[in-house]
């Protein structure tokens, strides 16, 4: 069977695996708001759906994504969720021989987006207390030379949970202006962040802000996401977007309601998280040579190290796939530091996190009794 074939397959069986604890793909698993379903009923019942969205996404959803991040005076272009951003992104702007900067771990799909259309990938190791897993501008600045096109920057990152502060957003700011380059500063987990910093404040020409309902909403399933930039950067990537018919309908309607009740609904998504993220905490700390090197995370995830105990983190994940929760194995990210880590996603109920957190001393012993490697995604 063909990669792909075998990966959709997995998938698919886990999609169709109703009890399934989804701790492994960063969704947000927290009961939507009544007025997002609302929202949705509505436009199913009033069959909306028979006409196309605007091209560049509803206004309403279009300035309510402006406020949200208080970016006045950019323009927005709603998507089919960040990821069809982020190839858009990386076909407008760069062109074969472009060099295309990020971070190592990183989210690795739109290094596959840049060297699909010839630019080269660089990424900068970011992994381990030698680099306290986050980027030094100063490293930054050392890695770009003249051909250097795009830096993409995920802050938080997925999967570290480190954050940029305002000085590092500055100073990262300022070496992609100098060097005449882009930066795509992917905010898909800023709202779960303790402080986050946006770097087009800064640099509101160079930067193209990456946003998602994915995560802090928890519509991943809805496909809705967007790119903010100066209203120059927009009308390029207008000129050929993927999917000029306008994103789903019911989508951005959901987004929209979503919007409109983040203040009253958000807070107790978060102090879910925060608390899930505590407990899972603690459980590591019980356990000699297991190490959650950022704690607390800014995102809705944990990296959790079990090298120092000599436990393979394939069999970890497959372990914990035998009984229905997927987790993520490092090597989805990176396969220079992907097998010292599991990253364990926690915008999830409470009863998720718990049953993660009691079943971690048994799945240790039940990994650790595996030698063949296991075929995860
Ligand atoms: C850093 C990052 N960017 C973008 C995405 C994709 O977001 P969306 O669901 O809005 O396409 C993800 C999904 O995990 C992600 O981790």
């Amino acid at each position: 069977m063909r990669l792909f074939e075998a990966r959709n397959a997995h998938f698919d069986r886990l999609v169709n695996t109703s009890h399934l604890r989804w701790l492994g793909q960063n969704t947000n698993h927290s009961k939507a708001h009544p007025a997002v379903v609302e929202a949705m009923i509505r436009c199913a019942r009033d069959e909306e759906f028979h006409i196309y969205a605007p091209p560049a996404g509803l206004e309403a959803l279009r300035a309510g994504i402006i406020d949200d991040l208080g970016l006045q005076g950019q323009s927005v272009l709603v998507s089919d969720g960040a990821i069809e951003s982020l190839y858009h992104v990386c076909h407008t702007l760069l062109r074969p021989g472009d060099e295309f900067i990020t971070t190592d771990p990183t989210w690795n799909w739109p290094m596959a987006f840049a060297k699909a259309v010839g630019a080269t990938v660089k990424q900068i190791p970011i992994y381990g207390p030698e680099y306290q897993y986050r980027l030094d501008p100063v490293r930054l600045a050392e890695a770009m030379g003249p051909k250097t096109k795009v830096v993409y920057l995920v802050d938080p990152n997925n999967p570290l949970g480190t954050v940029c502060t305002k000085a590092e957003i500055a100073a990262i700011a300022d070496a992609v202006g100098k060097a005449g380059a882009y930066l795509i500063h992917d905010c898909t987990y800023r709202h779960f962040a303790h402080e986050h910093h946006l770097a087009a404040k800064l640099d509101p020409e160079r930067t193209i802000t990456i946003y998602s309902f994915s995560k802090w909403l928890g519509l991943a399933g809805l496909r809705i996401g967007a790119v903010v930039a100066h209203p120059d950067v927009i009308e390029r990537l207008a000129a050929s977007p993927p999917n000029n018919l306008g994103s789903s309908i019911l989508s951005q309607r959901a987004a929209i309601a979503g919007l409109s009740i983040k203040e009253e609904w958000f807070p107790g998504v978060l102090a879910e998280l925060r608390s899930n993220q505590a407990l899972v905490k603690a459980a590591v700390d019980k356990i000699p040579g297991l190490s959650m090197p950022v704690y607390p995370s800014n995102g809705n995830f944990v990296v959790i190290e079990c090298d120092a105990i000599g436990i393979r983190v394939d069999a970890l994940a497959a372990v914990y796939g035998e009984r229905d929760i997927m987790i993520r194995q490092g090597a989805y990210h990176t396969p220079t530091f992907g097998d010292r880590f599991i990253k364990v996603s926690l915008s999830v109920p409470k009863e998720w996190a718990e049953e993660f957190a009691s079943l971690l001393p048994s799945m240790m012993e039940k990994a650790r009794a595996r030698n063949e490697p296991a075929t995860v995604f």
